[in-house]
Order: C-alpha cells, then sequence, then structure tokens
C-alpha cells in the first residue's frame, strides 16, 4: 500500500472551476472505485492538495493521468511512499472544500492563505490527518 501526496494551482476560477471539480470529482470517483484507490482532495485560494492511497502500480498509473490533466498545473509532488493503512477507507475520493481547522493550521504556520507547496513533509502529514479527521 502507498501513499501519494501533491498540489497544484487550479487553471479556471468562477463557474468554469465549479463545473471542471464536478466533473474531476466524477472521473475520479469511477476510476478509483475500480482500482481500490481511496483518498482526498482538498480545494482552497486557488491550490489543490490531493493525497492518493492504493497499489503502487495503480497509483503510477493515475499520477500520469493526473499530472497531464490541465484543468491545474504546478504538479508538485510531496511524497510518495508505502504506508501500514489507508486514511480514507469509505472514501473513493473525499472532497474537501475550504474547511476552518484547515485554514487555522495554515495560519499557525504562517500562512493566510492555502498555499501547501509551502509545507514541509511533516506538516503535509499532518495535513492528511486533519483532512482524514474532518466530517463531510
Ligand atoms: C486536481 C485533480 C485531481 C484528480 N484526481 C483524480 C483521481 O483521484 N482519480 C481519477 O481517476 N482522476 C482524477 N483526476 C482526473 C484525471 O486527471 C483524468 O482527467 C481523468 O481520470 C480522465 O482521464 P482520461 O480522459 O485520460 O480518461 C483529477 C484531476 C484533477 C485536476
Amino acid at each position: 500500500m502507498y501513499q501519494l501526496c501533491y498540489a497544484s494551482c487550479a487553471t479556471s476560477d468562477g463557474e468554469k472551476l465549479l463545473e471542471d471539480l464536478r466533473n474531476t470529482l466524477k472521473e475520479a470517483r469511477d476510476f478509483n472505485v475500480r482500482h481500490q484507490i481511496t483518498g482526498v482532495l482538498y480545494f482552497a485560494d486557488g491550490y489543490f492538495f490531493q493525497c492518493l492511497e492504493g497499489d503502487k502500480a495503480d497509483l503510477d498509473v493515475l499520477c500520469e493521468m493526473i499530472k497531464k490533466d490541465n484543468r491545474h498545473k504546478g504538479f508538485t509532488l510531496f511524497e510518495y511512499k508505502p504506508i501500514e493503512k489507508q486514511h480514507f477507507v469509505d472514501w473513493s475520493m473525499k472532497y474537501v472544500k475550504r474547511n476552518s481547522v484547515i485554514q487555522q493550521y495554515m495560519r499557525d504556520h504562517g500562512f493566510e492563505l492555502f498555499r501547501p507547496k509551502l509545507l514541509q513533509l511533516n506538516q503535509v502529514d499532518e495535513l492528511v490527518l486533519l483532512l482524514a479527521d474532518i466530517k463531510d
């Protein structure tokens, strides 16, 4: 079992962004269910953070698809590592939108806006745990 975390920047805004997000989640849930991939997608202040968990071969394929997607840019991989247990077992793709717990976490680390690329690796792990705890 592997975990992959990355951040990226949305390429649209307003109505187009909402439509892109809806389509992305639908595609993500279909593919992820078929490949037993679970995870979370967080979006705020123009930035995506996604954590994906599953078999490495499936994650390799998915990661290449996601990198090429022009609905976002500036794909920055944080971690791609073996894990003992999945954090999002009930979720093919949990979606969390702008959330006060996450905003506070960023503020505590000196960022007014959600800027995932500025986090250290241990903070990325903490972010994953916070996202796993958020009730939908
Ligand atoms: C921020 C973001 C996250 C995505 N997450 C997933 C995902 O978890 N699973 C997935 O299948 N597709 C995800 N996608 C969509 C893929 O990049 C891809 O467009 C989709 O799987 C369809 O690929 P295809 O047109 O090559 O079949 C994501 C796209 C974006 C922009």
